[in-house]
C-alpha cells in the first residue's frame, strides 16, 4: 500500500500519505524543536502565583519574535493566542486570559514555533507552588507515558504500540487516556498525516519508517476520559471536572531508533 512518500516529492499539504523526511529536514526540525524547548525553559521561572496566563502568553509571543520565529497557533483556524495554557481540569487548548495562577494549580503550556518554515511543537506541565499529591502523581505518570512510548520508537514498530504503552501505564495507575485528541505528523505543516493515537493495540495502525516525523502528546485524566468543549469553541475540559495532565514532544524516526527534536 502506498501510504508513504518522500517529503520533498509531496505538496506542502496534508495529502493523507505519511511523509518521509531527509537528513537535512531533520536538521531543520532540530533547530525548530530546540527553539521551542528553549521557550519553555525561559517561561518556567515566570510560572508563579499571581501572574495571569495572558502575561505568560505575551512573554511567549515576544520570545518567538525575538528569535525570528512565529507562534504557529496565532490565528490558526481563528485561535487567538501564541500558546495554549491549560489549568487543572482543562485538558488542552486553554486560551490565555486574565485569570491569575494560584498556589496548587497545575498548568500545561503548549507552544508551537515556526522557524524557517519548520514547526517545533512541545508542551510541559508546571506546578504553582505546592500541589496535591494526586496532582504530583498524575504529572509524573503522564511524563512517563510520553517518555516510555518514545523509547519504543524505531522502524518496524507500529503506531498502535505507542498508544498501547501509554494506555498500559496510565491505566496501571487507574488514570484514563483522552481519546478525542491525538498526536500528529508535523514538519512544514502544523498538523499532518498520520494521527498518533494515545491508546490502542500493539501491531495496529501504521508501521514506523525511517524519516517519519510526528508528535506524541498524551492527555491523561485523573478521573474519566470523557471530555467537554466549552462555549469558546476551543477549551477542552474533563467532563467530571477532575485534573488532567499532558506532555508533548516532536520526534523523528531514525535508522535505528528516534530523535527527540524538542528536548534540550
Ligand atoms: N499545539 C497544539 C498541538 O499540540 C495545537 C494547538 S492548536 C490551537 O497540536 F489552535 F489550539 F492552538
Ligand atoms: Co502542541
Ligand atoms: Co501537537
Amino acid at each position: 500500500m502506498n501510504s508513504y512518500i518522500k517529503a520533498n516529492l509531496a505538496p506542502n499539504k496534508n495529502i493523507g500519505l505519511i511523509k518521509l523526511y531527509s537528513n537535512d529536514d531533520f536538521l531543520q526540525m532540530k533547530k525548530a524543536g530546540q527553539l521551542v524547548a528553549q521557550c519553555l525553559n525561559y517561561i518556567e521561572s515566570f510560572v508563579v502565583e499571581g501572574v495571569t496566563t495572558n502575561y505568560l502568553d505575551k512573554l511567549i509571543y515576544d520570545f518567538a519574535l525575538s528569535k525570528n520565529s512565529i507562534p504557529a497557533t496565532l490565528n490558526y483556524r481563528g485561535y487567538p493566542a501564541s500558546s495554549c495554557i491549560s489549568l487543572n481540569n482543562v485538558i488542552c487548548h486553554g486560551i490565555p486570559g486574565n485569570k491569575k495562577l494560584k498556589e496548587g494549580d497545575i498548568i500545561n503550556i503548549d507552544v508551537t514555533l515556526i522557524l524557517n518554515g519548520w514547526h517545533g511543537d512541545t508542551s510541559r506541565m508546571f506546578k504553582v507552588g505546592k500541589v496535591s499529591r494526586k496532582a504530583e502523581i498524575l504529572i509524573d505518570v503522564t511524563y512517563q507515558c510520553l517518555m516510555e512510548s518514545i523509547r519504543l520508537l524505531k522502524p518496524g514498530v507500529y503506531t498502535g504500540d505507542i498508544g498501547s504503552k501509554i494506555q498500559e501505564i496510565a491505566e496501571s495507575h487507574r488514570f484514563s487516556v483522552v481519546e478525542d485528541l491525538c498526536g500528529h505528523g508535523i514538519g512544514q505543516l502544523f498538523h499532518d498525516h498520520p494521527n498518533i493515537l494515545h491508546f490502542g493495540k500493539k501491531g495496529h495502525g501504521y508501521e514506523l519508517k525511517e524519516g517519519m516525523i510526528f508528535t506524541i502528546e498524551p492527555m491523561i485524566n485523573a478521573g474519566a476520559k470523557d471530555i467537554r468543549l466549552l462555549a469558546d469553541g476551543w477549551t477542552i475540559v474533563t467532563k467530571d471536572k477532575e485534573l488532567s495532565a499532558q506532555f508533548e514532544h516532536t520526534v523523528g524516526i531514525t535508522k535505528n531508533g528516534f530523535e527527540i527534536f524538542s528536548d534540550i
